[in-house]
């Protein structure tokens, strides 16, 4: 055992100072685990009288200086956002410092960039905490599951916007309130544009993709909805049919051999009770992955918050200080496939559909009939209601998203249809 390994610590805020906290109290077993003690040499944030808890001696407003000092071994980037951070990691690597970084707005934009020069400087780039929080995923799938082929990895990767819709299904709320309970408890930030939207998702199913399936995925690449259009309606559609309604970060391949492409979106569905992903509440996360020899495999757990946030930073730190003592670097991803991402138009998917139509002779068949003009085979169709008042609800079976929409915005000019009252994606129905 030689002198401990000093880590650079960027930002401090909730999983900062988490981080700060774990790195002190469990500073024996880090020893014990890692062969060297580990020692935080500073605490880089933008106005120091904010943290009156860190030694005073540690902080500093010049993270550009700390990341290259030479008495830094490792460092830790929590401040998010894309600058200065991707200038700090890469002025770390640079200097020969490995990264971990819970940063997935940075990782979803320019991972293919960074993990290079991670590459040329023989160090480490770590970010099990960039999704779903204290949730071992990114390991598991870049190492463990590295021999066998993946399907799909279907997730509940927002906290903020699980417990939306989970309290919208539990109250029957509007979306409106739900995120106004959500805001008054903390749930979500006063700006809850990134959660509400599907921003934070897109960017942890772009990483989630690029691992799965060894191919470079954008944030940009995802299509993205968000969840502020769900109503009441959707909600109560989807227990109608033994469903609840998710915000899915969906990553599949789809077609084999030279037709073989990747398809990564990010909105809300329905998807049957019976599913493993419908019995996550509140501002739980869950990642389902389905692998040609594994079968299928669930991850659940705390997706954001300091500790356990803070508990995924410390995995890492552990994994790159071991790899810093041996003398060598962890591979990164592999791009090898790069199989094209394929449009959401092209992509197939399902849809739930409720009109309000006049309950007269024809209007199922003139329905049907806009359905099968535009190649999409329906799965079922029931009415409720009869005279003025009918409601028909027609699930279709798997057909390219630009057909679907394409039904919809004729569904909505026939005259027979006086009003689409809910349309939603369906998923995991067989
Ligand atoms: N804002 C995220 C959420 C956590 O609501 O799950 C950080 O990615």
């Amino acid at each position: 055992m030689s002198g401990p390994l000093k880590v650079a610590l960027l930002g401090c805020g909730t999983v900062g100072s988490a981080v700060l906290r774990l790195i002190s109290e469990q500073a024996g077993d880090l020893t014990a685990r890692i062969g060297r003690p580990v020692e935080v040499a500073g605490v880089a944030v933008r106005r120091p009288a904010h943290h009156p808890d860190v030694p005073a001696g540690l902080l500093t407003t010049d993270a550009a200086a700390l990341v290259t000092r030479d008495d830094v071994d490792l460092v830790v980037e929590v401040i998010g956002g894309i600058e200065p951070a991707r200038s700090l990691i890469l002025a770390a690597f640079a200097a020969g410092k490995s990264v971990v970084s819970a940063n997935k707005a940075l990782l979803a934009e320019d991972g293919v960039a960074l993990h290079a020069a991670a590459a040329k400087a023989g160090v480490d780039l770590y970010y099990e905490a960039a999704v779903a929080g204290a949730i071992p995923l990114l390991r598991p799938l870049r190492e463990s599951l590295a021999g066998d082929q993946l399907r799909r990895v279907v997730g509940i990767v927002n906290g903020t916007t699980n417990y939306i819709l989970s309290r919208m299904a539990e109250t029957g709320a509007g979306f409106a309130e739900a995120l106004a309970e959500a805001t008054e408890l903390g749930y979500a930030e006063a700006d809850p544009t990134a959660d509400v939207d599907g921003f934070d998702a897109a960017s942890k199913a772009a990483i989630l993709a690029s691992l799965a399936f060894h191919t470079p995925v954008t944030a940009a690449d995802v299509h993205r909805e968000g969840i502020s259009a769900v109503s009441s309606t959707d909600v109560a559609r989807a227990a109608e049919i033994g469903c609840t309604v998710k915000l899915l970060a969906i990553c599949e391949r789809v077609g084999n051999g030279d037709d073989g492409s990747v398809a990564v979106r990010v909105h809300p569905a329905m998807i049957p009770t019976s599913h493993p992903l419908a019995a996550v509440g509140g501002a739980f996360n869950a990642v389902f992955v389905e692998a040609e020899a594994a079968g299928q495999l669930m991850f659940y757990g705390q997706g954001a918050g300091g500790e356990p946030t803070a508990s995924a930073v410390l995995g890492d730190l552990v994994a790159v200080a071991r790899n810093r003592i041996t003398g060598a670097a962890g591979q990164g991803p592999t791009g090898y496939a790069a199989l094209p991402v394929r449009s959401m138009a092209d992509t197939p998917t399902r849809y739930h559909v409720s009109l309000d139509v006049a309950d007269k002779p024809g209007v199922l068949a003139t329905v049907a009939q806009e359905f099968a003009q535009h190649g999409v085979s329906i799965s079922t169709v029931r009415q409720d209601g009869h005279g003025d008042a009918a409601t028909l609800v027609i699930v279709t079976h798997s057909a390219p998203d630009a057909a679907l929409s394409a039904t919809i915005a004729a569904l909505r000019d026939m005259p027979a249809v006086r009003d689409v009252t809910s349309v939603l994606r369906v998923e995991g129905l067989s």
